[in-house]
């Protein structure tokens, strides 16, 4: 049994959908050992204790960053969380903090990346005036929305589009493709060449024992 973390800021839809996808056996062997936001007034916070997890808040407002990346990581680490989601987290890890869970956190990004990295990439993607835009699920990695790429579905910019009803669309694909990385990641069997993350008939720790 995997034990997954949990980051969140916000709303925490992303955080349900993989909730809901392990109640419903969608992402098998797995559980959600602990929830963290920075924030004590996030909605997700309130909704991972309604559901009954493990749910902390480490606040960072007047932390140093790597003050407050301790705390988390101490919290992550007496939990054994073996992967962590961040999930609406609005804040950089420190590249001390990536160091501690090398090649074990992901990030969900509301647009196609390398396009639209940072802050309201639905909203820069909508101006852009792009007729494709989605999100991409990606390994994190000392730079800003950078790391390997995981999963990346699309979604096409209607006519009719505002910034809000493309975001609504975006999301409702990010929850989607948040299930599948987690899947696929916690599966094991994938190598990563150079940036490309690739599927492989083998487990990571069997290749690494060759
Ligand atoms: C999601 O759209 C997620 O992709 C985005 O924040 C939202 C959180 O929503 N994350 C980023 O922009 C990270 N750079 P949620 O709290 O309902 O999951």
């Amino acid at each position: 049994m995997k034990s997954l973390g949990i980051l969140l800021s916000g709303r925490g839809s992303n955080f349900v959908a993989i909730a809901e996808s392990i109640d419903a056996g969608r992402i098998v062997d797995a559980r959600i050992a602990l929830v963290i936001s920075n924030k004590a007034d996030s909605p997700g916070i309130d909704t991972a204790r309604q559901r009954g997890l493990n749910a902390l808040v480490i606040p960072s407002k007047g932390k140093a960053r790597e003050e407050h990346d301790r705390e988390v990581v101490a919290a992550l680490k007496t939990n054994k969380v073996d992967l962590l989601c961040l999930a609406g987290y609005m804040r950089l890890l420190s590249p001390w903090f990536v160091q501690q869970f090398p090649r074990k956190i992901l990030n969900i990004h509301p647009s196609l990346l390398p396009a639209f990295p940072g802050l309201e990439a639905q909203e820069q993607a909508f101006a852009y005036g792009v007729k494709v835009s989605g999100c991409t699920v990606h390994f994190v990695d000392e730079e800003l929305d950078h790391g390997a790429i995981v999963v990346q579905k699309t979604v096409p910019v209607l006519d009719g589009d505002d910034e809000h009803t493309l975001a609504a669309r975006i999301l409702e694909q990010e929850h989607i493709a948040y299930t599948e990385a987690i899947n696929i990641v916690l599966g094991g069997k994938f190598e990563i060449l150079g940036r490309r993350f690739v599927k492989s008939s083998q487990n990571a720790e069997v290749r690494m024992q060759k």
